[in-house]
């Protein structure tokens, strides 16, 4: 009988993950459950034939180049694959899958909460609270912006912003403006209430909320910058779901300050799990740590999919998610 395949999974998965990954594979297990930073990534590529990596493995073509390298796949927990340089995994003949359908409608869940939370100011209220400063009710405390009617734009109008302009236009009643790369199809657009704008310029100066959902790319890098948040509604609100490198930080706290932005609602940063200490002192920000995916749902059918993707890979057939 053949050996099976030997996979190392470099983070501690949900159980049902572990135990399905244990039944098919000769699997190890992350020991302590931190990243394995580059020189263990090499390792691990060394001795075994996949890996099944998260988006805190940042692998380079560096990492890639491990001689002598056992690796020929790349399973991908999760849908954004910036931190693995695909272009050198294509060179040295590496498959990479990420994890895509899996995550939508808990991120853009996760998108609607953001969005709330920070129009109705609840990360102020709730620190106020456990810090035994609230006096009671009164009828001016922390007033916020109601959802319904204020118009959402979505940069980026891909499976999640779709997602997130369904769920603004049909549970929120907001008007919903949006762009993207590749203009979907009009039946899509009407499906989830989106008006189409050609620009993001189009899209940032009519709306009220607007957020992001482009993938990490170096051409989204920076793309929400000073000069486009200057086009943003005063006393708009910007929300980041997608990743931290698509805004100018130093833009967002300057608006902030200036008062052109009246709150942002974060979940991704551009070198997670640092976090700008100029971002912890925006009284008007709420800050998540990175928790898009974090359903146990998401995260099994992640896993799973993941899974699906290695089995392919090891059966000689076509992975459903390949990316390179
Ligand atoms: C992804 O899948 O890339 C997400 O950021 C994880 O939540």
């Amino acid at each position: 009988m053949n050996a099976r395949p030997r996979v190392v999974v470099t983070r501690r998965l949900p159980p049902k993950v572990e135990a399905a990954l244990a039944e098919r594979f000769d699997v190890e297990r992350s020991k302590d459950d931190r990243p394995l930073g580059a020189g263990g990534l090499q390792r691990a590529m060394e001795r075994a034939d996949g890996l099944l990596a998260t988006l805190g493995d940042r692998i380079t073509a560096e990492v890639l180049s491990a001689n002598p390298r056992r690796t020929r796949i790349i399973a991908n927990f999760g849908a954004g694959t910036d931190h693995i340089d695909l272009e050198a995994a294509q060179a040295y003949g590496i498959t990479v899958t990420n994890t895509p359908d899996s995550l939508t409608g808990d991120t853009a869940d996760l998108t609607i909460a953001l969005i709330l939370a920070t129009l109705r100011r609840s990360g102020e209220g709730e620190r106020e609270l456990r810090a035994g400063r609230w006096g009671g009710w009164r009828p001016t405390h922390l007033l916020g912006r109601r959802a319904t009617g204020l118009t959402l734009g979505v940069i980026g109008l891909g499976r999640i912003g779709l997602a997130v302009c369904q769920r603004a236009a049909q549970g929120f009643e907001m008007r919903v403006l949006g762009t993207s790369r590749t203009r979907p199809d009009e039946a899509v657009l009407a499906a989830a209430g989106v008006e189409w704008r050609e620009t993001v310029e189009g899209v940032l100066s009519e709306s009220d909320v607007v957020s992001l959902h482009v993938p990490g790319t170096p051409e989204t890098l920076g793309m929400l910058n000073a000069r486009r948040i200057a086009l943003m509604k005063p006393g708009s609100v910007l929300i980041n779901t997608a990743r931290g490198g698509v805004v100018d930080t130093d833009a967002i706290v300057a608006a902030m300050h200036s008062g052109h932005l009246a709150g942002v609602g974060l979940d991704v940063y551009p070198d997670e799990p640092v976090i700008d200490p100029r971002l912890l002192g925006l009284e008007r920000a709420v800050l998540l740590p990175h928790l898009g995916s974090a359903t146990r749902e998401a995260r099994e059918a992640m896993g799973m999919c993941a899974i699906e993707n290695l089995a392919a890979h090891f059966a000689g057939e076509e992975p459903p998610n390949r990316v390179a």
